[in-house]
């Protein structure tokens, strides 16, 4: 499939910011990529403002857009004739959904039906259109320390952001049993990688890490989350949006279950290894904290679907992935450093994380 125009949404965000870079790096990819961003606290547009200049072309459009203003949408569907859409804006940490849902309502369900009623008005039924919504393996559920979710596991979100996000998806489907506009979706588990926003996981250690300040632990720190490199997320996306079958769902792991506590510990000795410390140096930071409300238990997700129909397979081990991440954001520390200065000081400030 030879898309020439694709409307990326959330671009400037962590999966948005890296999938823009791996399609320009693909020689088969000639087209344009339209960037549609609100640019939240999230969004962060030094991502990616010499991306021109990076891969030596004027293929990229960015329109600050707020995707729960549909006219804002169909301004830029005017400007340019779309015909792929790839969905990754929402609201995105489980978090500030506990503590704020409305906006997780807004964008995440709201936004997505906006631009499905913008699709329907502006893709003149053709078969060679493209609407790939990228959700969520948090839409099934919690599962107890056995099983997988499957494509066909029944929704069960526990979150507002789970909700919000499953909400979107059945919407998603909806449109293309209702007006048969050909979509595709894909539930992944947990990414890591360059780019993260530091409220997360793996980059808020790191950053305490580096500012020697406590690495807290939700409840006892067992509870169990699977994790693909970032990139591998991408080239599924990639399989997906060239050959999956419209209609579709298909889920992407990372086979790579790890209990919080003891990716916490390989995360400090890794960093440890790059900052040339004792091997346990910054274990002394840990500090079990107040459990998250409705904690999922554990994620983990069946992928032979996308494996067997579209040969997707991961490409980065945990290790190296760990790796090249821990050095991308040691060597990116103007990148964090001006995110806090910014919305994410106010977020610590606010004590969001239950400490
Ligand atoms: P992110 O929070 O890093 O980025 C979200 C982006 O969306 C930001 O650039 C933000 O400015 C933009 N945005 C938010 N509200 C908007 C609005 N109303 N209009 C336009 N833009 C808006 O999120 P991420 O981690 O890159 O996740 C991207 C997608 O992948 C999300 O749909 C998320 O649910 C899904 N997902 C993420 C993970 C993960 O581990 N990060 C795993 C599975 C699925
Ligand atoms: P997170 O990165 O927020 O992703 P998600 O909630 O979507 O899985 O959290 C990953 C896991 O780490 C989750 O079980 C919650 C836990 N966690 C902590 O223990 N401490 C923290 O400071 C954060 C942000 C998360």
């Amino acid at each position: 499939m030879k898309y020439q125009n694709i409307l990326i949404t959330g671009g400037c965000g962590f999966i948005g910011t890296n999938f823009i870079n791996y399609l320009f790096n693909l020689k088969e990819f000639t087209g344009n990529v339209i960037n549609i961003d609100k640019l939240t606290y999230a969004g962060n547009p030094n991502n990616l403002i010499d991306i021109n200049e990076k891969y030596g072309n004027d293929r990229y459009f960015f329109y600050k857009t707020d995707i729960t203003d549909i006219s804002s949408i169909d301004t830029v569907f005017e400007k340019h004739a779309v015909d792929c859409i790839i969905h990754f804006a929402a609201e995105s940490h489980v978090d500030r959904s506990i503590h704020g849902p409305g906006e997780f309502i807004q964008t995440n369900i709201i936004g997505t039906f906006n631009l499905l009623e913008t699709v329907r008005k502006h893709w003149k039924n053709s078969k060679d259109f493209l609407f790939h919504h990228i959700s969520t393996d948090e839409v099934f559920g919690s599962l107890g320390n056995t099983g997988y979710f499957y494509e066909t596991t029944p929704y069960d979100p526990r979150s507002p952001y789970s909700a919000s996000k499953a909400s979107s998806d059945h919407l998603v489907m909806a449109y293309f049993y209702t007006y048969a506009i050909p979509i595709t979706i894909s539930n992944c588990t947990n990414n890591y990688g360059q780019y993260q926003f530091p409220e997360k996981l793996i980059p808020l250690m790191i950053n305490n890490m580096l500012e020697e300040k406590d690495l807290p632990v939700y409840g006892k720190g067992k509870n169990i989350r699977d994790w693909l490199y970032v990139q591998d997320h991408c080239s599924g996306i990639w399989k997906i949006v060239q050959n999956g079958r419209r209609g579709e769902t298909y889920n992407f792991g990372g086979e790579n279950e790890w209990t919080n506590i003891d990716l916490l510990n390989i995360l400090c000795e890794e960093v440890a290894i790059q900052k040339n410390k004792d091997k346990d140096y910054y274990k002394k930071l840990i500090t079990y904290v107040k459990d998250r409300a409705g904690h999922d238990h554990r994620y983990a997700i069946n992928c032979d679907k996308v494996k067997e129909e579209l040969n997707w397979k991961q490409s980065v081990t945990f290790n190296e992935g760990l790796t090249k991440t821990v050095k991308w954001y040691l060597s990116n520390i103007k990148w964090m450093n001006d995110i806090k200065s910014g919305q994410y000081k106010n977020w610590i400030e606010k004590n969001y994380c239950q400490r």
